[in-house]
């Protein structure tokens, strides 16, 4: 049992457990074309679980965060090499949509990564995926690159990224 960081109406965000990552494959299943093995997902949660989260609405899973840590070059300073949180995959179910979850989700992944010290926390989204965009660019993400062909279908994606202060 995870204790509830947040609230959105009805809406509960805590930890991930392991017996939610079943639930949260679906919700990828439903709402990303980009895909995991379930090993990739225990072994997101045994490393992060501070920053895999999941919104629970009646006792049924929403939406997910993932999120893992890298050692690498700063996106914000010219010769930096940094801790760096990368949220690797975040959704929310159609349904439950433009209520809050995605944008508590996120709010709470950064929590998690700051609690390990985190200087910055970057992503990769598709260029045409502007509902994210919009949600990232609200929370104070900065377009920092637009990575030619990302996709596996050919599509660009945006790098952005967010620095922290402590
Ligand atoms: N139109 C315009 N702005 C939007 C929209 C939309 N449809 N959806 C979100 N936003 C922006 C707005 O700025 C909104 O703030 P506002 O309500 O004050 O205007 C802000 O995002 C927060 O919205 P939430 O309600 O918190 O977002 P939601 O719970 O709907 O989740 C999400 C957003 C996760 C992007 C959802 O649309 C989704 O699951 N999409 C499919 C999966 C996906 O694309 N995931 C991200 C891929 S990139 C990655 O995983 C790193
Ligand atoms: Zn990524």
């Amino acid at each position: 049992m995870q204790v509830a960081l947040r609230e959105i109406g009805n809406c509960v965000i805590r930890r991930c457990d392991l017996s939610d990552l079943i639930s949260t494959m679906e919700i990828n299943l439903k709402t990303l074309p980009e895909h995991y093995s379930d090993y990739f997902y225990e072994s997101l949660l045994a490393e992060l679980p501070e920053a895999f989260l999941v919104a629970e609405v009646d006792k049924k899973l929403v939406g997910y965060i993932m999120c893992k840590i890298e050692y690498g070059f700063s996106n914000f300073k010219k010769l930096g090499f940094v801790k760096k949180g990368h949220v690797v995959s975040v959704a929310v179910l159609p349904e439950h949509r433009r209520k809050g979850i995605g944008e508590g989700l996120v709010l709470e992944a950064i929590g998690g990564v700051k609690l390990k010290k985190s200087d910055e926390l970057y992503l990769e989204v598709r260029c045409s995926n502007s509902d994210a965009v919009k949600l990232y660019e609200k929370l104070g993400f900065i377009i920092k690159q637009r990575l030619k062909a990302y996709y596996r279908d050919g599509e660009d994606a945006y790098l952005m990224a967010i620095e922290f202060a402590y």
